[in-house]
């Protein structure tokens, strides 16, 4: 998917879901817009909801639609988790060796590699730290950073499929303008023709995914977005509910459902996916 996203000059949203319904909801997106998709969960959820439900409820949900869609495990520092999830089938994995140094990052990565690709499941590689914590895992400051050229040679040894490297996003809302690098973007994809990966997409400009997506992105991850959707709708139907005293379930899901809808709708339209499926 992301490979030909690549080569056609678009990028596959890559988005995080809680729980059924938002599952569902960004999935409705993605048919209704005919993109592919890539369905994101986090460490968090996945030991939230437990994996044998996570993907149950993915495949049953991604069957119904027509086009394609992925089941893609996000950071993830722990190898007895990405072991769970490439038993169960999942699509890719993001295994975070950032908190490593830098050969132990290689060396795991590698092991990682390995076992996955016995199994078809895909990695992608995340060596040096996106900012931010996002549902419990990562660090608000850069713990490790390299030049490209290692980022591109410690990729060519261990074989990962996908590269997570630091473009100056963050995870989360920004409180300031980030100072964004597609130069760094364009200096990787000129020496490795893996598919590369833009984390913290929630708050940047259709201008912003533009030059990331020119420069050579192909995979944009969102999900603080899908989490203020939810949320917010949540507010905003419980506020009438108290107000008429009407108490109805299924009518806040079906707001936060197409709330969460027409936030990834938005990002579809950004990153040029429509139509591509
Ligand atoms: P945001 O929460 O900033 O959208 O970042 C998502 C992300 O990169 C998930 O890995």
């Amino acid at each position: 998917m992301t490979r030909d996203a690549r080569a056609r000059g678009f990028a596959v949203p890559a988005v995080n879901i809680l729980d059924d319904l938002s599952l569902r909801a960004v999935i409705a997106a993605a048919v209704r817009a005919r993109s592919p998709l890539i369905v994101q969960v986090s460490v968090k959820t996945v030991r939230s909801v437990g994996t044998d439900l996570m993907t149950t409820t993915f495949q049953s949900a991604a069957e119904r639609a027509d086009v394609p869609v992925a089941l893609h495990l996000d950071h993830c520092p722990d190898r007895a988790v990405i072991s769970d999830v490439v038993r169960a089938g999942w699509s890719s994995v993001l295994f975070d060796a950032s908190d490593r140094s830098l050969d132990d990052a290689e060396r795991e990565t590698a092991e990682v590699v390995a076992e996955a690709h016995a199994r078809g499941v895909d990695v992608e590689s995340e060596i040096e730290n996106i900012v931010g914590v996002e549902d419990g895992v990562g660090s608000d400051v850069a713990l490790h950073s390299y030049d490209v050229a290692t980022l591109a040679a410690v990729a060519e040894r261990t074989g990962v499929d996908l590269l997570a490297p630091q473009l100056g996003t963050a995870h989360g809302e920004y409180k300031a303008r980030p100072v964004l690098r597609p130069d760094r973007v364009r200096e990787l994809a000129a020496l490795s023709d893996r598919p590369i990966v833009l984390h913290g997409g929630t708050g940047l400009s259709r201008e912003d995914f533009r030059s990331f997506i020119e420069a050579g992105v192909a995979k944009i991850n969102i999900s603080t977005a899908v989490k203020v959707a939810y949320m917010r709708s949540a507010e905003t139907h419980l506020a009438g509910a108290r107000a008429r005293d009407k108490w109805d379930p299924p009518s806040m899901f079906r707001d936060i459902s197409d709330a969460v809808t027409s936030a990834i709708a938005e990002c579809i339209d950004e990153f040029g996916s429509a139509g591509r499926a």
